[in-house]
């Protein structure tokens, strides 16, 4: 039986701490012991999570700094309040619908760089004391949408970007100790309240995916003993799975032109055995072995690891 996980000694930081999962995950931490930095561009709201938190016998502190231009405060205001940090939770982001095509570009721009900027410059900002942590935590929002919801470019562009971003942040922070992990989650908040038009899919999501449920997840891998590196999940309410990216089979063409592909499109196309791959070196390697079998003895494991 697990032991009860307990955050006495940490400090968090969570992004978009005023509503929906942000809260939750705020309130989880410093339940279990947490000392917690609340952020939220939205003052009012993320009072209210301290408040909530304060009451129930937690520790936390309100910050309303925009995670875009002010995430070095955000930082600051976790060594200001608690002297350390130990667990970034990126969760603040925005969505707003709309036809790629005929979306006012700066409403675009806004959304993506919210999204992404804000994820960037608040690692950027915490990843020194992160590491200082020696067991630092960071663990950034993505979303499904990256696989493509229509009306959604901006959002899903932004979610790639954040996904691709601590996929890398995890092969290069494994050596100094800081764990990234990547979360693309379900659950009912006032964001999705907004997006869905359809009561059937309204109800099952208030009935099945509540906010709390995904906050027991990211508790689990913002713990110190967590051992998960680099990889993504899918959580919706009790339910979890990793997200991997995998190949169909391959196939070669014996001279490379735009007919012999033509060609081949029937075989690129169809069903077959899933590859999934941890990291870019595996889906490099492979490629190469494929098309050359005797490098197979000469390539490494981590052969599109620019840094060896
Ligand atoms: N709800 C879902 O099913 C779902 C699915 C996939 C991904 N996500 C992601 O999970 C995260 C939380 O989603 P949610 O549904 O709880 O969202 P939400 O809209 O309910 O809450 C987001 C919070 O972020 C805050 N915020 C926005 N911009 C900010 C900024 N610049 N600086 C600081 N705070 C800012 C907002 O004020 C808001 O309180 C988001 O990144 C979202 O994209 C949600």
């Amino acid at each position: 039986m697990t032991q009860m996980l307990d955050f006495n000694g940490r400090v968090a930081v969570v992004t978009g701490a005023g509503q929906g999962m942000g809260r939750e995950h705020a309130k989880m931490l410093a339940s279990r012991g947490a000392r917690v930095v609340a952020n939220d561009i939205n003052a009012d709201r993320v009072a209210d999570t301290v408040s909530a938190i304060i009451d129930s016998g937690g520790i936390a502190v309100a910050d309303s700094h925009n995670i875009v231009t002010g995430a070095a405060d955000i930082v600051q205001t976790a060594l200001n309040e608690f002297g350390q940090l130990d667990i970034v939770v990126n969760n603040a982001g925005i969505n707003a619908f709309g036809r790629f095509w005929e979306m006012d570009p700066d409403t675009w721009w806004k959304i993506f760089d919210v999204s992404v900027k804000g994820v960037v410059e608040v690692s950027r900002a915490a990843m020194p004391h992160l590491i200082a942590s020696g067991s630092g935590r960071l663990i950034n929002i993505s979303s499904n949408g990256v696989m493509g919801v229509p009306l959604d470019s901006a959002y899903n562009a932004a979610k790639a970007a954040i996904w691709g971003l601590g996929i890398t942040l995890a092969a290069e922070a494994r050596e100094v100790g800081v764990q990234v992990t990547t979360l693309m989650p379900v659950a009912w908040t006032p964001m999705t309240e907004d997006a869905f038009p359809n009561p059937v899919i309204r109800d099952a999501m208030r009935n099945t995916v509540p906010a709390s449920a995904v906050s027991a997840f990211v508790a689990w891998l913002a713990h110190q003993d967590t051992t998960v590196h680099g990889d993504t999940f899918e959580v919706a309410g009790v339910s979890a799975g990793r997200v991997a990216i995998a190949g169909m089979p391959r196939m070669k063409v014996a001279t490379p032109t735009p007919e012999s592909w033509a060609e081949g499109a029937g075989l690129l196309t169809q069903d077959g055995e899933l590859r999934p791959f941890r990291t870019a070196s595996e889906s490099f390697r492979d490629q190469m072995v494929y098309l050359a079998p005797e490098l197979d003895s000469v390539l490494p494991a981590d052969a599109a690891d620019v840094s060896r």
